[in-house]
């Protein structure tokens, strides 16, 4: 392409596009940007025709729906709700008789690098089997469980089992503590919890089963009748008798065969926790027609899916693109897709490209902070570098869970994709289900840095907070304005919260409000997301609340007075966790500071995970307040950057601690 510029300085200059290859064109179900306006006319022009179309040629349904959208309940809205389906026979049994039956769904790279490989018939006798296991253990429509499993195969098979019987899983990633855990198995009233003795990452075992117990035993989980532990490793694991089964006890004698249970389109198909603004993370339940249809539809808008394609998204099953982009959309699409349960370090930090060179991947969808550390790594050691690797095979590369810094993107364009191959950079969240304001490959012009434009039926906009709209090349607030049908569809056992977060009475009641900022360029009109607006910080494209932090931090009674957490922008992860901490005791120095910053890290780690653990941890005898008392976050955020203080601190009651507060442990 004559637009791909020939040297890294180009990264310099702004506004380079980039427009779509001719292999990328050729073929594509949306070809041009005239395919694509003609697509976002049809939905403008009468919305329900478009999503009723869309959902009738994309799904197969038990009883099809009469109505596509009901909006009497808004902001409850209600999608395809007298259709009836099952998402794991939309995965699965629809493939059977078709050429897809015995075509690879998954490919498995084990830690340690075994490979396994499972077609569409077996991944659905397994997922039948393992269902057939679940309804032994009296598990039905409407139940909840919780997974806390490694990245695998079994995972898949657990979430899609439960999606046949209509039971509402929620996994938690197997990176969060025991607490974290107990907080949401609590919440979404589990009855059971589906695990694995260890999980192996990096070389090492790490205890999943054990955590589990810890968990449970913290109380409130008295509905949890039920544990299953897939023994991933021979190690030995702790048993409660009665309550634990092994896979292999549980499926001893069941029969292949399970019908899928039917359910409502509205039906809960899983409901996942994130981030937001105060302490407690919110339960994002999603409905299984709506949701299914979007992971399918995108799967064939954003990845212009092939038959013969090796599809790989990097995520782990315990995040929405997990969720969306490995147990869901690539089975519902009739994909091969790689799973790979380790990191990508071990056993170096080559381990991406050599998978992508023996799995011939075509499709690789990664976030920003693994190839900026994979760019680090490629530059310390030459052996790790990608242009060792033959990535031919790729045609496609796409970007998700953070902003992609411009330099990120044109090394991932050179080195990865050989120039050859578009970028798609999909901006989504665990709210929208799946990609929401992406490029199409076949179509649209890509400029490094912007998620570009949004698909077809989403009324994307930047608003002020009165909701006017923001002309191009002013900031604003990123809000979606017309339903779709993947949206959230209320905060689980919190419906006013889910009304409180997302859709504002300022901007009308039924406006979707993301909580990002966000700019449209002048010149295009392509969205460029600028970052949070809420208290939600973005480390290494995981999403923590800091209010969350700062109640784990201040749970510690024994030590801590006061805590304010604030992000502050860093070039590995995009953002880094900043505390500042007053103890109940004498502000500490020196080598007290630091093995009290130590505790306090290890404290987090057992409270949320070691994803949440602070960066930098500032002790001062107060904190920087107004006269009203309320915390100075702004100034907190100057600190935490390292800059002079620009801002008024004439209302500051206590400018004397801000010296204190410049020395970060
Ligand atoms: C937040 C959502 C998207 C699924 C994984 C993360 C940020 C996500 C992009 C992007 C800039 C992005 C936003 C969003 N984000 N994708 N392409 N460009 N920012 O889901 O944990 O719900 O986080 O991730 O800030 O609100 P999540």
């Amino acid at each position: 392409m004559n637009a791909v510029p020939s040297s890294i300085e180009s990264v310099l200059v702004e506004n380079r596009v980039f427009p779509p290859p001719p292999q990328a064109v050729q073929g594509a179900r949306i070809g041009s940007m005239a395919a694509y306006q003609q697509l976002v006319d049809e939905a403008r022009a009468d919305p329900d025709a478009f999503w009723a179309r869309l959902a009738r040629e994309n799904l197969a349904w038990t009883k099809p729906f009469s109505k596509t959208l009901d909006e009497s309940k808004a902001p409850f809205f209600e999608w395809f709700a007298d259709g009836e389906l099952n998402a794991s026979a939309n995965c699965l049994d629809r493939h059977m008789g078709t050429p897809v039956e015995h075509k690879t769904a998954i490919v498995f790279e084990s830690d340690d690098g075994k490979v396994t490989r499972l077609t569409y018939r077996e991944l659905l006798t397994r997922v039948a089997r393992f269902a057939n296991a679940l309804k032994a253990q009296g598990i039905q429509k409407g139940d909840r469980v919780v997974l806390y499993m490694p990245m695998g195969i079994e995972g898949v098979v657990a979430m899609q089992a439960c999606a046949r019987l209509g039971a509402t899983h929620s996994v938690v990633f197997g990176g969060f503590s025991a607490k974290a855990l107990q907080e949401r198995i609590v919440d979404v009233g589990a009855v059971a919890v589906i695990t694995a003795n260890f999980q192996m990452r990096g070389g090492k075992e790490l205890p999943l089963k054990a955590i589990v117990d810890e968990a449970l035993a913290m109380g409130g989980c008295e509905a949890v009748k039920t544990v299953l532990v897939y023994e991933r490793t021979a190690s030995a694991w702790p048993r409660v008798e009665g309550r634990d089964k092994t896979f292999a006890e549980a499926l001893q004698g069941v029969s292949d065969d399970c019908p899928p249970v039917p359910v409502g389109a509205e039906h809960p198909l899983f409901i996942l926790y994130t981030s937001g603004s105060t302490g407690k993370p919110k339960g994002v339940q999603h409905a299984t027609g709506g949701y299914l249809l979007w992971a399918k539809l995108t799967m064939d808008w954003t990845f212009d899916l092939r038959p013969e394609d090796v599809f790989w998204c990097t995520a782990d099953i315990g995040w929405i693109t997990g969720h969306s982009y490995v147990a869901y959309g690539p089975l519902a699409a009739g994909a091969t897709q790689l799973v790979f349960e380790g990191v990508p370090t071990f056993p170096d930090a080559g381990r991406f490209w050599k998978m992508i060179q023996d799995h011939k991947v075509s499709i690789f969808y990664t976030a920003p902070t693994a190839i900026r550390s994979l760019i680090k790594a490629a530059e310390a050691d030459g052996k790790v570098h990608p242009d060792r690797y033959d990535l031919t095979s790729l045609r496609l590369l796409g970007s998700v869970g953070e902003p992609i810094n411009p330099e990120a993107w044109m090394w991932f364009h050179r080195h990865i994709g050989g120039e050859r191959c578009p970028i798609v950079d999909t901006f989504w969240q665990t709210e929208t289900g799946g990609h929401v304001i992406t490029p199409l490959p076949g179509a649209t012009p890509l400029v490094p840095g912007s998620c570009t434009l949004p698909l077809p039926g989403i009324d994307a906009a930047i608003v002020d907070e009165t909701g006017n709209e923001m002309p191009n090349g002013a900031g604003g607030m990123l809000v979606i304005r017309r339903p779709w049908p993947s949206m959230i569809r209320t905060i689980w056992n919190d419906p006013e919260r889910f009304k409180k977060s997302y859709f504002p009475p300022e901007l009308g009641g039924s406006v979707y409000l993301a909580g990002d900022g966000a700019v449209r360029s002048a010149d295009r009109g392509y969205f460029r997301i600028t970052g949070r607006i809420d208290d939600v910080l973005n480390v290494s494209g995981h999403r923590m609340g800091t209010m969350e932090i700062e109640s784990a931090l201040v749970s510690k009674t024994d030590l801590v007075a006061e805590a304010a957490v604030v992000g502050r922008p860093d070039d590995m992860t995009g953002e880094a966790i900043c505390a500042f901490v007053v103890l109940k005791r004498a502000r500490p120095t020196g080598d007290e500071a630091k093995a009290i910053a130590k505790e306090l890290r290890d404290w987090v780690a057992r409270e949320i995970g070691p994803i949440a653990k602070p960066r930098d941890i500032r002790f001062g005898e107060n904190l920087p307040k107004t006269r009203s008392g309320k915390i100075m976050r702004r100034l907190l955020r100057s600190i935490a950057k390292g800059e002079a203080i620009t801002q008024d601190t004439s209302t500051l009651e206590n400018p004397q601690i801000l010296a204190q507060l410049g020395e970060a442990y």
